[in-house]
């Protein structure tokens, strides 16, 4: 496994690299053996890349991708867009960085909107010989099917192509992590429960809501305040509005008291009426954004006068934000910036489009100082995975959204495929069951002024799959540990650890959820369907059922999820909201031979930056810790 940096020409100034951490790899420079053959040129048009791929390689990434997966044959603009609509490219969160099952991924350091073409033959030097006399009618319009992949990126004179080899994509995409800075690390409540209220709700409303919660003994951690919380939301003013939240500091101190976090929706296009619109103006770009001001966050002075606006939110207690509207608006209607556009910086309106969200996440972070978060974003763009930002949409399709999901863990992104509204019971139970294995168990209701499942009469069921959200919690916390110190994605296509399983390449409707799980949700109104596991031994997670790889077919209403064996899972007693002390009482569900398994427990305050980590390792024979979050209670045979 390396890292290889290519550089030819004279790269732009403004490129992903100069916004990101430090990498936690080592970066060789020059060219590996794999690349054999690439050539680059650079002209009028900016500079191409050519290499030729190997028949069978399949290739995937370009960050969030919500129509397809497995790349190959397809054309791809890398450009930030609200609400995509086709398959071009465009995504609230486009990457220029592609995985091979050919042991090596490409990252392209660039802030333009790029073209991947993966599909090119290049013109023979003779004409064929063998060409087919007659055309099958069924073959007339075909897409292309070459195995040159070229990229072309506009305006440069020259880049740094990254090139990261790896056995499996696995390996791949976490050095890419690392790259990146490594995965980000999330509070232990931040992967809790989040819901977020009705935009046009009041205070009374918002407690209203929140007690309903623990009322009905639905596990929440979160509390999303969406715009009605501003005088003035497009663009922002960022201050409370006084006749819906008179006090607000007691609305948040009331929320927290009950044991809820609270993030507040915005977006940096600042309005006339916020308190530091006038020092921001000297650092923002040529127009306006629904009469706002476009901060340039690449600046130190912008984000330090950005970060005081926000400082009175942080100091009542607000420790979340969903950073909305920092994507572009081709197919939304036209509340965007030009491309052309002059920055303070010295950026361009494209590389500021590409890098925006990044940028936003980055300032935010900063101004939460020591306390950790897992917040919102609505663009990313690369080497993003240290930022615990999720991304989210307007879309609203379940199968788009779960593609979403396992194209986000090729490329440092994390994804939630949020529930709104439903037709049914029936749907918004399949929408929970997909969000719950999922990095942010997130319901979106900001137009919605009742509890979804009260509305469907479904808050039994909706409970229990809350709850087995919570009961994965320690699980799922250990997979970020993971995350942040070796790269590897919580959440991903099977893919990514089974390359060498043909079943895998095309296999976009299931994934891995830490490294032991399996998760093949359905979409309603579906009642079956086929899944595949590897080869080896698993066992159903819901029945304990033994069963071998290959492929099953299955008809539930509950999602099915499958256990590697081996496997020595943590369980937890469901707790409601996660409090700093808390200790989760585990059952150690062994699935299989566990005689040598070992379960991983991550430990630390759960809150801070500062906190130091201590991993325990448990076995079936040794389970008694003194840990102060876990207490093991026993061992259930499966
Ligand atoms: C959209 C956002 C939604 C919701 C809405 C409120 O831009 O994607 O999730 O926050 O704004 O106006």
């Amino acid at each position: 496994m390396s890292v290889y940096k290519i550089r030819f020409g004279t790269p732009e100034a403004f490129v992903p690299s100069r916004f990101a951490p430090a990498p936690r790899v080592p970066v060789a420079e020059g060219m590996p053996d794999c690349l054999a053959g690439i050539s680059f040129s650079a002209g009028a048009r900016g500079v191409k890349i050519t290499l030729s791929l190997a028949e069978d390689v399949s290739l995937y990434g370009f960050g969030l991708q919500l129509k397809s997966f497995r790349q190959n044959g397809k054309k791809k603009t890398i450009r930030p867009n609200a609400d995509p609509k086709s398959d071009s490219g465009d995504s609230h969160a486009p990457v220029p960085f592609l995985v091979t099952t050919a042991g090596f991924g490409l990252y392209v350091d660039t802030a333009r909107y790029c073209d991947f073409y993966c599909n090119l033959t290049a013109k023979p030097a003779v004409k064929p010989k063998d060409a087919a006399e007659r055309m099958d009618m069924n073959d007339m319009i075909g897409g292309n099917a070459g195995n040159l992949l070229v990229v072309e990126i506009p305006y440069a004179s020259g880049v740094d192509l990254y090139c990261i080899t790896g056995e499996r994509i696995l390996d791949i995409v976490s050095q890419y992590n690392l790259l990146s800075g490594g995965g980000c690390m999330p509070p232990l409540w931040g992967l809790g429960n989040f819901y977020r209220c009705d935009m046009t709700f009041r205070d009374e409303q918002i407690l209203g809501l929140a007690k309903q919660f623990r009322e009905l003994h639905i596990p929440c951690d979160i509390i999303g305040l969406e715009p009605g919380w501003q005088t003035h939301a497009y663009s922002c003013s960022y201050r409370w509005d006084p006749q819906r939240f008179p006090n607000p500091a007691e609305t948040v101190a009331e929320l927290k008291k009950d044991g809820f976090h609270v993030n507040l929706w915005e977006h940096a296009f600042t309005h006339p009426t916020a308190e530091k619109y006038e020092e921001l103006l000297p650092c923002a770009g040529e127009h306006l954004v629904w009469q706002g001001l476009v901060p340039d966050l690449s600046l130190e002075e912008a984000q330090k006068i950005f970060t005081e606006m926000q400082q009175p939110l942080i100091d009542m207690g607000i420790d979340g934000f969903k950073l909305d509207e920092c994507d572009g608006s081709d197919f939304t209607g036209g509340w965007t910036f030009p491309n052309s556009d002059t920055f303070p910086s010295g950026m361009d309106g494209e590389q500021y489009h590409s890098l925006f969200g990044l940028l936003y996440a980055k300032t935010m972070e900063k101004a939460l100082g020591n306390t950790r978060t897992l917040s919102q974003v609505r663009n990313m763009g690369a080497l993003a995975a240290s930022y615990p930002f999720v991304l989210y949409s307007d879309l609203y399709g379940h199968r788009e959204f779960l593609t979403g999901l396992v194209n986000a863990g090729f490329a440092g992104l994390l994804w939630s495929p949020e529930v709104r509204h439903a037709e049914n019971a029936e749907d918004l139970l399949r929408r929970i069951q997909s969000v719950i294995f999922s990095p942010q168990a997130l319901v979106n209701a900001f137009y919605l002024p009742n509890h979804p499942w009260v509305q469907h009469d479904c808050v039994e069921g909706a409970r229990e799959l809350f709850r087995l959200r919570m009961s994965l919690l320690p699980y799922l916390y250990t997979a970020f540990y993971d995350y942040k110190t070796t790269g590897k994605p919580p959440v991903r296509a099977l893919v990514c650890d089974y390359q060498n399983e043909k079943e895998a390449h095309d296999c976009s409707t299931q994934w891995l959820f830490g490294d032991s799980l399996i998760v093949a949700p359905l979409i309603y109104p579906e009642k079956e369907r086929d899944v595949w596991l590897p080869p080896g031994e698993w066992y159903d997670f819901f029945t304990g059922e033994r069963m071998e790889g290959g492929t099953h077919h299955v008809v539930t209403d509950g999602i099915p999820v499958y256990v590697k064996g081996g496997t020595l899972l943590p369980f937890a007693q469901p707790v409601e909201y996660l409090l700093p002390d808390t200790r989760f009482e585990i059952t150690l569900r062994a699935y299989g031979d566990c005689k040598a398994a070992v379960c991983r427990l991550v430990e630390d305050d759960g809150e801070t930056h500062s906190a130091s980590y201590r991993l325990l390792e448990v076995t079936t024979e040794r389970y008694e810790t003194d840990s102060f979050r876990y207490r093991v209670a026993g061992v259930e045979q499966y």
